[in-house]
This record gives structure tokens, sequence and C-alpha cells, in this order.
């Protein structure tokens, strides 16, 4: 049996600029339907999305990171993942909860050859607060839940070379004992 998504995570790279084309809201929703199938803890779907495509309101966003967040400038959409984390059950996992949809989005933006980026918020910083403080303000996100990352995404305005296994360590996985 082939192994599509060997195939699809060798290609997967994270990309930062981005052309200028407009991408088609039927598949900005269809990644978002894969980000809702994501796994989360005690199966309470915490993990809740912004999806920001007006250029300016990504420009506000990318202000709220004071280094490295203007790389999402040109993005066409900008994907906010943010947890509930009120819930004290909840706030224990939402870490994982936020990563393992962001990783989904990663994938299958490649799925459409869309070029994508993790680009990190938790204990970041911006001009005067937290980078999840200033984005959940821009963003009137009410309180009870902690921003963790920006995926931006965007027809790929540069080329990487797809990973190859050779790329990988296999000592890195042990079997049985380490
Ligand atoms: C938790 C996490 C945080 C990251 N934060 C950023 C970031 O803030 N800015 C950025 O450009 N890339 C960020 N990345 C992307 C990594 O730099 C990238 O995945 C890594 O260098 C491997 O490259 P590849 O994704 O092309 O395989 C982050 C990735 C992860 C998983």
């Amino acid at each position: 049996m082939e192994n599509q998504l060997l195939e699809l995570t060798l290609k997967r790279r994270s990309v930062r600029r981005y052309k200028s084309t407009k991408i088609d809201d039927r598949i900005i929703d269809e990644i978002m339907k894969v980000a809702l199938t994501a796994p989360t803890s005690f199966g309470h779907k915490a993990v809740e999305f912004v999806v920001v495509r007006e250029q300016k309101r990504i420009r506000e966003l990318g202000v709220c990171k004071s280094l490295g967040g203007s790389q999402i400038n040109g993005a066409d959409t900008v994907v906010v993942t943010m947890v509930r984390t009120a819930d004290e059950r909840q706030s224990e996992f939402w870490i994982e909860d936020g990563a393992i949809a962001s990783t989904y989005i990663l994938l299958v933006a490649e799925q459409y050859n869309l070029g994508a980026c993790w680009v990190h918020i938790r204990n970041r910083t911006g001009n005067r607060k937290t980078s999840d403080e200033e984005i959940r303000k821009l963003l009137g996100v009410p309180t009870g839940y902690t921003v963790l990352n920006l995926i931006a995404i965007g027809e790929k305005g540069e080329l990487k070379s797809p990973h190859t296994e050779d790329d990988f360590d296999k000592c890195l996985v042990h079997y049985e004992t380490f």
C-alpha cells in the first residue's frame, strides 16, 4: 500500500514567502474542516480558530509579535489557533491540543500545494503586552482563551526542497528499549 501521508509529510516545508494570489474560499473551508478533525484531550474540542483574511488585519496581527511577526505579511490567510484554557482540566493539555490541530492545518495546506508556516505566539511579546494579550484584544477574543500560534497560508512564493527519507536519522527511533 502506498504511504500517501509520508509523501505529503516529505513535501511539506515551512514556507515564509507568499504570492498575492487569492485562495478560493472553499479551499480555506476544507482546510478548517480538517483542523476540526484533530484529536483533543478528553474529546473536549477546546481548540478554536480565527481565520483572518483581511490584509490590514493580517498586518496588525504581525505587529503583535515584535520579533518576526511581520513574516505573515502577504499571506492570503492567517489562522489564529487558540485554546479554551479557562477550564482547569483543559488547561493541562492546551498546548498539545493546539499543536495537533496546527499540524493538521500545515499538512492539509500542503495537500492543496499551498505554503504554510507556524508562527509562534505562546511566550512571545508584542509592543506593550504579551503577543497573546495583544492578539486577543485585536480580535475581540473573550477571556478564557490562550493563543498558541498563527498559521500563515498562501500560494508558495519560495521553493523549498522536499525532505527526503535520508534526511531523517533512523537512529532516533528506538525499538523495545532505548
Ligand atoms: C512549535 C513551533 C514553533 C515554530 N515557530 C516558528 C516561528 O515563530 N517562525 C517561523 O518562521 N517558523 C517557526 N516554526 C517552523 C520551524 O522553524 C520549522 O518547522 C523547522 O525549521 C523545520 O523546517 P520545515 O518545517 O521546513 O521542515 C515553528 C515550528 C514549530 C513546530
